[in-house]
């Protein structure tokens, strides 16, 4: 009997990359997975549009995520541990989303960072301002080897009318990460505009899920089954110009 309740089944459409450079994935250390459970359904779910290889960036925050190198490490420890016995075929690696601010500040001058592979360091700007002197701690990063990832530059907003700063920062190498939740739609319809005009304009190196729960990754999936995806991709030639699975070299 033909049920109207019954769940809609989700896609099998798939990621053109299969690198996620940016997700809350590693559990018990911040506000995305709680449990080793729950980063194990995230970990499905990526798998199911494609990804292979999962760069964890979880929080490091003043006082609400004061992560270090050793609290990561260990939850990703016991992914790992959990991702073998399970028998995903997935590769995971530990590293941080570092919002600029004094706790970043103090790690960073202690050498106390978990880079990605590459030595990329993904930073988040403060929501409310800019940084007065990013400019030169993105220089001063590169001077020591680090190569910075702006993550998710369509969220900010007080850039929505300084279009220059995106340009300026990007032309000193800062290399920027779109989220696809923003080009869903899901932080309004500002930030997809944003997310668009940073496509067209060709300042968007890498696309990260940023995925923190489950809701996320059902966004995520519908959004790449969408005829609007499949258009941007085809237009922009998304896939010759995302750079996730070139630049981390895994
Ligand atoms: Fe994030």
């Amino acid at each position: 009997m033909f049920n109207i309740f019954k769940k809609k089944p989700q896609s099998d459409a798939k990621l053109f990359y299969h690198t996620d450079m940016h997700c809350h994935i590693l559990p018990g250390v911040d506000h995305g997975s709680q449990s080793v459970e729950e980063s194990l359904d995230m970990l499905r779910a990526e798998i199911d549009m494609g990804i292979t290889h999962v760069i964890c960036t979880s929080h490091v925050t003043a006082e609400t995520f004061e992560n270090t190198p050793e609290t990561l490490t260990a939850a990703y420890e016991e992914l790992k541990k959990a991702v073998e016995e399970e028998g995903l075929p997935v590769k995971i690696y530990a590293s941080a989303e570092y919002r600029i601010d004094e706790y970043w500040t103090k790690e960073y001058e202690a050498g106390h960072l978990l880079p990605m592979p590459g030595k990329h360091i993904l930073l988040e700007n403060s929501f409310v301002q800019e940084l007065i002197g990013i400019d030169n701690m993105m220089f001063e990063l590169q001077v020591k080897g680090y190569r910075p990832i702006l993550a998710h530059p369509e969220r900010y907003r007080y850039y929505y009318d300084r279009k220059d700063r995106y340009k300026a920062l990007h032309s000193a190498s800062v290399k920027f990460q779109v989220n696809i939740l923003s080009l869903a739609g899901y932080f309004g319809n500002s930030a997809r505009d944003i997310s668009l005009w940073l496509i067209q304009n060709n300042l968007c190196d890498m696309l990260g899920s940023d995925m923190h729960n489950m809701d996320h990754a059902h966004v995520i999936r519908e959004y790449i089954a969408s005829k609007d995806w499949r258009k941007l991709c085809e237009k922009y030639n998304l896939p010759g110009r995302i750079i996730n699975d070139r630049e981390f070299a895994l």
